[in-house]
């Protein structure tokens, strides 16, 4: 067993596992759920790696209270979770489906009867299918449509939340789905792709002041994919390069959100397929949160002309050819930190995919429990340097539906057999539990925690 990191982290600092609806729940037809964009884009030939679908991922939805007491069984905190729109509105708009509400209810009373935190997401991508048929995140009805989606779902469990995430990384649904078109929708116009962007940020935006006016006991934010942008080499064209990456990445997003404002070096970049932005549309993205949700895998490194592969560096990748990198999370907190005003921060998800052998009931995962320690490491160097770090949660519970690359991937803490639907604790699975535990040992003794500044 690796040294758990050395970092005491406070008792109210949140631990937690994370999924998404799509990847997990299966039962894609079942009790009234409508379809969405993934369901449509698993079934275009060639769209998912190994041609699988959603249809039935790990049938989370027939597994509920199983997959319950996997989560209460490793003792975290929270259990970062999302809705699927179609599953309890089948057409974004319109009448609610009633047996769609009840399993969410169940999940969120099943959750707090084991004492754990429910984090909901309300968009984890699985966009009902009806809307897209009406121009999608493309078209500025959407916006509405989800401001009342979110109200809707508030109305309903909003009193038992934790915290509500309006978006799960608006830069994958814009560009991966939008502009390179390997993700749901599947199109590929950058034009598109810069409209769909704004109107998300402003449905996060419009989604915050309407569930404060509600009162709303939950905390409100908005999940982001962030990293550190490297260069590739010291060339002019490979700086220059990175320098746009994070524009389009980090800033983007990050400066309507906190600042009000577009970064002007990408509005240039964009010119003509620039966003339609509305009198009134950046105020609405700047209102408050009282979190903001990052997602760290890796760092990405920019070169002008595309030629940089990962492994050129000799760091490790996962399964994924993603370099294994933990000085880049701390490296990406302190630089929020420092360039932004923040909200209490959250790690919403990191782990990693790695090739699992389940051999005599185990699974020696022991590259992913080092990835994981370090990555915490990585955390708590940050909080020690005053970034003000909430909770850390890992992806993922389960090995899960992952997108374009279909089953192959495992990034689970709890691996599945999906022949038989057998649920195994890794290794990982074990450490991460243990780790907790000692945590909650060492804040009850005289230990002094990190300080959040
Ligand atoms: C993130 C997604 C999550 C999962 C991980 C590996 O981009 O939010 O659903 O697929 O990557």
């Amino acid at each position: 067993m690796p040294i758990d990191p050395p970092h005491l982290f406070p008792e109210h600092f949140v631990w937690g596992v994370a999924t998404s609806a799509f990847q997990i729940e299966g039962a894609a037809r079942a009790d009234g759920k409508g379809p969405s964009i993934w369901d449509r884009f698993c079934e275009q030939p060639g769209a998912i790696a190994d041609g699988s679908s959603g249809d039935v991922a790990c049938d989370h939805y027939h597994r509920l209270d199983e997959d319950l007491d996997l989560i209460a069984a490793l003792g975290v905190d929270a259990y970062r979770f999302s809705v699927s729109w179609p599953r309890v509105q089948p057409e974004g708009h319109g009448a609610w489906n009633e047996r769609g509400l009840e399993f969410y209810e169940r999940l969120v009373d099943g959750l707090l009867a084991r004492g754990v935190k429910p984090y909901l997401t309300l968009n984890h991508w699985d966009l009902p299918q009806a809307l897209q048929e009406r121009g999608g995140w493309a078209s500025r009805d959407t916006v509405q449509r989800f401001v009342d989606y979110a109200l809707g779902m508030n109305a309903r469990l909003g009193d038992r939340l934790a915290a509500i995430t309006t978006h799960n990384e608006p830069w994958v649904i814009a560009t991966l789905g939008h502009e390179a078109g390997n993700f749901a929708p599947g199109l590929k116009s950058r034009a598109t792709a810069a409209q769909v962007s704004h109107h998300l940020l402003l449905s996060h935006g419009l989604a915050v002041q309407a569930l404060r006016a509600e009162g709303s006991r939950a905390r409100l934010g908005i999940v982001l994919n962030l990293a550190p942008v490297h260069t590739a080499t010291d060339r002019d064209a490979d700086r220059a390069h990175a320098r746009l990456e994070d524009g389009r990445l980090v800033r983007w997003y990050m400066d309507p959100l906190f600042r009000g404002a577009y970064p002007d070096e990408v509005l240039e970049f964009l010119g003509a397929d620039a966003p339609r932005v509305e009198p009134g549309d950046l105020a609405a993205i700047a209102a408050p949160m009282d979190f903001l949700g990052i997602n760290y895998y890796s760092r990405n490194v920019a070169s002008a002309d595309g030629s940089w592969r990962a492994g050129r560096s000799g760091l490790a990748l996962t399964d994924m050819g993603w370099e294994v990198y933990p000085a880049g999370l701390t490296e990406l907190l302190l630089r929020l930190n420092r360039d932004w005003r923040l909200p209490p921060l959250y790690v919403m998800e990191n782990g990693a995919a790695f090739r699992d052998e389940l051999t005599g009931g185990r699974v020696h995962d022991h590259q992913r429990v080092a990835y994981l320690a370090a990555h915490i490491a990585a955390v708590g160097d940050a909080m020690a340097q005053g970034v003000p770090m909430a909770g850390y949660m890992v992806w993922s519970l389960l090995d899960n539906f992952e997108w374009a690359s279909g089953y192959a991937k495992r990034f689970g803490l709890v691996h599945v057999d999906y022949a038989t639907q057998r649920r195994t604790l890794k290794d990982s699975a074990l450490w991460y539990r243990d780790f907790l535990r000692r945590q909650r040992e060492r804040q009850a003794s005289r230990a002094r925690p990190l300080e959040v500044a």
